[in-house]
């Protein structure tokens, strides 16, 4: 049996201790990256060729070199209702894996929607209603985005539709209620409801879709009415700006653990969660203190660490402007692992830029052994993680065990971007021994 401990396990910050302001990190990159170019005139993309997909505010912050974005009361109001996360030192995971080093990790499965991605649905559903749009239209990997924007939609009182990636549909049907049961409609994509879909289905019958193909159904969508603006959870630098409470709230609740990571570890899909908790330590990192910071992927869709540095589109039916970042072609189908939220064949360019920059460095890993991470996480610590934040899990432990290996002692910080209570699917095939190495 474990031993008790009497060392103080959870740090937790007030209402009154919210971060005021989102932080963006285009204001201290040592390189910028690069523009994001139409398809068309190969011209950097400007607010008017946004407007018909965004609201103006959130074009505004996408292109923002402001260090410091305030954060409308409004959205702080929401925000309230789970933030701050609490923080978490993992004491007994530490103890099962017999390590020298301390291992931390932010909760953000506390949200109503069990992830991080509220943290922008909420402004991105804020801004949207303050212009007027009455509908958004998006796409979901494993359902956590479309809930957490469904979520949003009706708080703000806009309609919300959802294309969701046909394999995810199938494999997460309690989603597909969550999403339904905050009021929004949702179809599978490839669906018959768009052209894109449509043209899919003909090439590739049986497809099981991929988050590049529901992106460009959701596009299309939105270009196709006045009323709808397109809603994307991830890769975009607002989307990103609107995660960074999480490592400034990690930051305050490190100095409550009188503590400050040698690691900061996060699982990257398109980035969001990996950018939320990591960017405000690269603040220090930039500044001078030194930092490991370590993005995870999965070895079936190694974008940072396979992929080429190009400018792609970020949609399988090039509908969107070409972007700047590691790629793996935007036609790429990832097999169907169960992390869906990390089937992305790019990733936010910010991130590519702080990779090619020595910043950041990505690492891959086999789904299996995330899930023998997560289960041996949650037979210690309790909480079913999300299949996507069992890749930082397995990064966690990976590191601690290599400083263990090399004398060294570490304090490792890693963000359990959510929980995993409708991905339970996923821990039966891996329990089970049927889950495929990919
Ligand atoms: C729980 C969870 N983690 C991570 C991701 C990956 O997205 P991102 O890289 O933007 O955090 C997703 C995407 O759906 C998710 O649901």
């Amino acid at each position: 049996m474990a031993q008790t401990r009497t060392q103080q396990t959870k740090f937790l910050l007030s209402e009154s201790e919210l971060p005021r302001h989102w932080y963006n990190i285009r204001a201290d990159m040592p390189n910028p990256a690069q523009p994001v170019l139409h398809p068309g005139t190969g011209e950097p993309v400007g607010p008017d060729d946004l407007a018909p997909l965004f609201p103006m505010e959130l074009i505004l912050q996408e292109v923002s070199e402001d260090a410091e974005v305030a954060i409308p009361e409004e959205i702080l109001d929401i925000y309230r209702l789970w933030r701050p996360t609490p923080l978490h030192r993992a004491h007994r995971l530490e103890q099962a894996i017999d390590t020298r080093s301390r291992i931390f990790y932010k909760y953000e499965g506390v949200s109503p929607p069990g992830s991080h991605k509220p943290n922008t649905a909420v402004a991105q559903a804020y801004y949207n209603a303050k212009e007027g749009r009455t509908r958004l239209a998006t796409e979901t990997g494993a359902g956590q985005w479309g809930s957490a924007l469904a979520f949003a939609c009706t708080l703000f009182g806009l309609e919300c539709k959802v294309y969701m990636v046909k394999i995810s549909y199938e494999q997460k049907p309690f989603r597909r209620s969550l999403i339904q049961a905050w009021g929004a409609t949702i179809v599978p994509s490839p669906s018959d409801e768009t052209q894109v879909g449509r043209a899919i289905h003909e090439q590739y019958p049986g497809s099981p879709g991929s988050l590049g193909i529901a992106i460009s159904e959701a596009v299309e969508d939105a270009a196709g009415r006045e009323d709808t603006a397109y809603s994307l959870g991830s890769v975009l630098n607002h989307v990103l700006l609107h995660q960074t409470v999480i490592g400034q709230e990690a930051i305050a609740q490190m100095a409550q653990a009188d503590a400050f990571p040698d690691v900061v570890i996060g699982c990257v899909g398109g980035g969001s969660n990996f950018a939320g908790l990591s960017f405000p330590f690269l603040r220090e990192k930039i500044g001078g203190r030194e930092i490991d910071v370590l993005a995870c992927e999965p070895a079936a869709c190694p974008t940072l660490t396979r992929g080429v540095f190009a400018y792609d589109f970020g949609d399988t039916s090039k509908l969107t402007p070409l972007a700047p970042m590691h790629t793996l072609g935007h036609d790429f189908v990832p097999a169907p692992i169960h992390a869906g939220g990390l089937r992305y064949h790019g990733v936010a360019p910010l991130i590519s830029q702080l990779v090619r920059d020595g910043l950041v460095r990505a690492e891959a890993y086999l789904q299996n052994d995330c899930f023998a991470s997560a289960v041996e996480f949650a037979r210690h610590e309790g909480i079913i993680p999300a299949p996507e934040a069992a890749h930082a899990i397995h990064g966690a432990i990976t590191t601690a065990k290599a400083a263990d290996e090399a004398g060294e002692e570490r304090t490792i910080l890693f963000n359990l971007c959510g929980h995993g209570h409708f991905a339970l699917k996923a821990y039966e095939d891996h329990l089970s021994g049927n889950l495929l190495d990919v």
